[in-house]
């Protein structure tokens, strides 16, 4: 399964256009929230090589850190603070693609340079985890990510959220 993920050569679209219907398979019955976030960010950054990527839940009032793969990371971020915090505040996905140019956005490392936050909703339409994938790259993001980290948020939020 690990290594299906990767698709040498293959541009980012088809490497989402592969991934995602192998999301099933990934998470088969399992209904644990933990269990099933950390794969997903293990398959993300096997998949595409983010600099990180990850998880924040909404806990209370505040986002707390989930699974993630890349460097250690701040561990709670208040709504409406940084690009996680305003993902939140916002309901839609955030794209940043200079870092610097976002205000108060939080460098949980000083190598990120480009972000985009999606968010993921409960039942009753409310965010119950944000997905942050960040980039060493300036704007490494656009269009053709939002679409499909969208649309990998709708398949899976029933199970993980
Ligand atoms: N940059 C994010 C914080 C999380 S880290 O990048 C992993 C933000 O501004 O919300």
């Amino acid at each position: 399964m690990a290594e299906d993920l990767i698709i040498a050569g293959a541009t980012r679209e088809l490497k989402y256009q592969s991934l995602l219907p192998q999301l099933e398979a990934l998470l088969g019955d399992e209904r644990d929230q933990t269990a099933n976030l950390a794969n997903l960010a293990a398959a993300l950054r096997q998949t595409f090589e983010f600099f990180w990527v990850g998880f924040y839940r909404v806990v209370g009032e505040e986002l707390v850190l989930g699974p993630f793969q890349g460097p250690i990371a701040c561990t709670r971020i208040g709504r409406g603070q940084g690009v996680c915090g305003y993902c939140w505040q916002q309901k839609k996905t955030i794209l940043v693609p200079n870092v610097e140019e976002f205000p108060g956005h939080i460098a949980c490392s000083s190598a990120s340079r480009s972000e985009m936050v999606i968010p993921f909703f409960d039942d009753r339409g409310e965010v119950a985890l944000v997905l942050d994938v960040d980039s060493d790259r300036l704007a490494d993001f656009d269009a053709v990510d939002q679409h499909y980290l969208e649309a990998l948020a709708r398949k899976v939020e029933r199970r993980v959220c």
